[in-house]
């Protein structure tokens, strides 16, 4: 397992280039078995999810040809209708094949995903929306198997906006035999860019973007090329990065309007946050203030950002309170943060984080992908060297991470293997 490892205090300066965001990657790769014809997808992010989606979609027997961030996908016919548990208990966006399996081919059995370190995340959602577009869903020895000669267009209601329940949804909904309604529908840029490739195939959706998406289902859909959105997320970590060290950083290829709630909170803390078209720079000039956050559904602050903005927090002068309000147990981070030094108290879903002026470098151990970011945010920082382990979890999503911090002038590497076989790959 490899590790990486920061020697802490430097400030980051310069620029940084984001990848595509995962989070629109998946779900537009899922999306392709909806229709034949040839997709081109472009600007994906070179991360493991991906790569386990690209595994997915050749699994089923679509053919996929993958080279760096292009691929192009053709599913003009299945081979297999079942996304099997060793695929799913690795990356639970694999359920994203539920919807488009069964509106294309009428049938699919899709492991149900377990609980996961942040939560129980549950997909109930999705399939009780499948239910109402008249499949017949059932749990049967680990697996959703559900069916459908066609799919109708229903009324949904989702009790929680669900975003890949959302996403699903809105797949299988493209195919349905009339028109579907999806009232309290996530609003996360992903779904909006999700939506933007399927209209290129010929789906037809209005609404994407809003809480309330509508959907006419169409008999097929056709080919299209499509270049996925920058990754908010990542984009968002670099700037927690730059602004922990007192650095100055721009990170460009981003989309500065997906990005308001952190760059708000970011200025909010003391920092300046400047916008161009695609870019967003951050200087520090000083020790950042705490400020309280609570996640929400976009456009609210994003669960994703909360573990980097908590580490931010740590040496922040003052107090701030955390509240999580989308994941019931998504502060797993804390106990890592406070064997940095941190000054960090957990009631229910709120973290009272008094700043300290300094943490200092220990091992740390990632829990999740999000957590990992925020470790390796709070090791920028830190006073001498901080090893973070279990780095598979960052390697879900973030692409070259180690050596896009490098290029702002950290000094991090990764070290391949467990502890004692280290070679070092990149600095
Ligand atoms: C997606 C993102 C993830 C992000 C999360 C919230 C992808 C691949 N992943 O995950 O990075 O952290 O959105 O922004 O896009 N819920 C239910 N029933 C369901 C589905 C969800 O109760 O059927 C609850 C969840 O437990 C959670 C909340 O809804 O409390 C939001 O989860 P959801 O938006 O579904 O997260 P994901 O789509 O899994």
């Amino acid at each position: 397992m490899d590790r990486i490892v920061i020697t802490g205090g430097n400030p980051l300066r310069g620029t940084v280039r984001v990848s595509g965001a995962k989070n629109a990657a998946l779900p537009i790769l899922a999306s392709t078995i909806l229709g034949g014809g040839e997709c081109v997808i472009t600007n994906l992010p070179r991360v493991v999810d991906v790569v386990t989606m690209v595994k997915l979609l050749g699994l089923l027997g679509v053919a996929v040809k993958a080279e760096g961030s292009r691929a192009a996908i053709s599913a003009e016919t299945v081979r297999s209708t079942e996304a099997p548990y060793e695929l799913v208990k690795t990356m639970r966006a694999s359920v994203l094949v539920l919807g488009p399996l069964v509106s294309r081919w009428g049938e699919a059995a899709v492991s149900l995903p377990g609980g996961c370190a942040i939560g129980t995340r549950p997909v109930n959602l999705h399939l009780a929306g499948l239910a109402k577009l008249g499949a017949e869903v059932t749990i049967e020895h680990g697996y959703i198997r559900a069916k459908a000669k066609r799919l109708r267009g229903a009324r949904i209601y989702l009790d929680t906006p669900t975003v890949t329940g959302t996403e699903n949804l809105m797949m299988a909904a493209c195919l349905a035999e009339g028109t579907t309604v999806i009232e309290n529908a996530a609003r996360e840029p992903e779904v909006v860019d999700l939506a933007a490739f399927l209209i290129k195939r010929g789906a037809r959706i209005t609404g994407a973007g809003s809480d309330l998406i509508t959907v006419e289902g169409v008999p097929a859909l056709r080919g299209a090329d499509h270049e996925v959105i920058p990754d908010r997320i990542e984009a968002g970590t670099f700037l927690a990065a730059g602004a922990i060290t007192g650095g100055d950083v721009c990170v460009e290829g981003c989309l500065p309007n997906h990005m308001e709630a952190v760059s708000m909170k970011l200025r909010e803390a003391g920092f300046d946050v400047t916008e161009g078209k695609e870019s967003i720079r951050l200087k520090a000039s000083r020790r950042p203030k705490g400020v309280d956050m609570k996640t929400f559904a976009y456009p609210g602050f994003p669960t994703d950002m909360q573990a980097q903005m908590m580490a931010l927090m740590c040496v922040a002068e003052g107090t701030s309170v955390i509240t999580e309000t989308v994941f019931e147990s998504r502060f797993i981070h804390v106990p890592e943060l406070r064997r940095m030094g941190a000054d960090i108290k957990v009631e229910g879903s709120h973290a009272v984080v008094n700043g300290t002026e300094k943490i200092t470098g220990a091992p740390v151990m990632a829990s999740d992908l999000r957590a990992s970011a925020g470790l390796i945010v709070a090791g920028l920082a830190a006073e001498g060297e901080t090893e973070v382990s279990r780095v598979y979890h960052l390697d879900r999503g973030y692409e070259r991470i180690e050596e896009k911090l490098g290029g702002l002038g950290a000094v991090i590497r990764r070290v391949r293997g467990g502890a004692g076989s280290a070679v070092t790959v990149a600095t």
